[in-house]
């Protein structure tokens, strides 16, 4: 079976064929099919985008299309970035300049309490639709730290481990991280489905 992963971000592509490889699908990125559709996330939740950007995919396509959409939610900050995290502090910024705005936007603020969230959602030609969440916990550091990763890394404190995830190697950090978390039960969630047996 063959997923059409709606997103152009190769990092991303390897993650999913790593967890979905184990259940004999094989995942291609939208432009490898020639694919050009790129959706407005107009969802207010990271589920509704995930769905919005694999139904649009799945139509266009006409194979299952896989989707995922995270943020990072910040406590003091009622819930921000949120939704908003890709785009935080407007069009055109580094992610440094994001994450920085962000340390100031918290300045003095507490709890520094945050999360990462994904989404995922898998769109089917036959109208079904599977879906699987993962979170990870942490705190705002109050200064960058660490040189991995992508994003807002360098900030994401994990107290457990008292290093951010920009100081962790990508297996350490996969083993924890909301999107590592989402794709694990998103694993689960389509292992039952290709295994019920009313599919067809
Ligand atoms: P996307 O939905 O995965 O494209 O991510 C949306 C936003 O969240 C982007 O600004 C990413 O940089 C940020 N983001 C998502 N996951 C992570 C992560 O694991 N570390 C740091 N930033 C992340």
């Amino acid at each position: 079976m063959k997923f059409v992963l709606a997103s152009h971000n190769p990092g991303k592509l390897k993650e999913m064929q790593e967890v979905l490889g184990q259940l004999g699908v094989e995942v291609v990125l939208q432009s490898q099919l020639g694919i050009q559709v790129d959706v407005e996330e107009t969802g207010t939740t990271f589920a509704e985008n995930a769905l919005l950007k694999a139904q649009a995919v799945c139509a266009a396509g006409g194979l299952p299309a896989i989707s995922d959409d995270s943020g990072l939610c910040v406590d003091a900050l009622n819930g921000a970035p949120g939704v908003y995290t890709a785009r935080y502090g407007g069009e055109g910024l580094t992610d440094e300049q994001r994450y920085r705005l962000l340390l100031r936007n918290l300045q003095g603020l507490t709890p520094r309490t945050c999360h990462f969230e994904t989404a995922i959602a898998c769109a089917f030609p036959d109208g079904t639709v599977l879906t699987a969440e993962g979170r990870c916990d942490g705190t705002v550091a109050y200064a960058p730290m660490g040189t991995d990763g992508f994003g807002y890394d360098p900030i994401f404190w994990v107290p457990g481990l008292k290093k951010t995830f920009a100081q962790l190697s990508p297996e350490e950090k996969n083993a924890i991280s909301h999107r590592g978390n989402a794709l694990r039960a998103f694993g689960k969630v389509l292992e039952g489905y290709l295994g019920a047996p009313n599919r067809q």
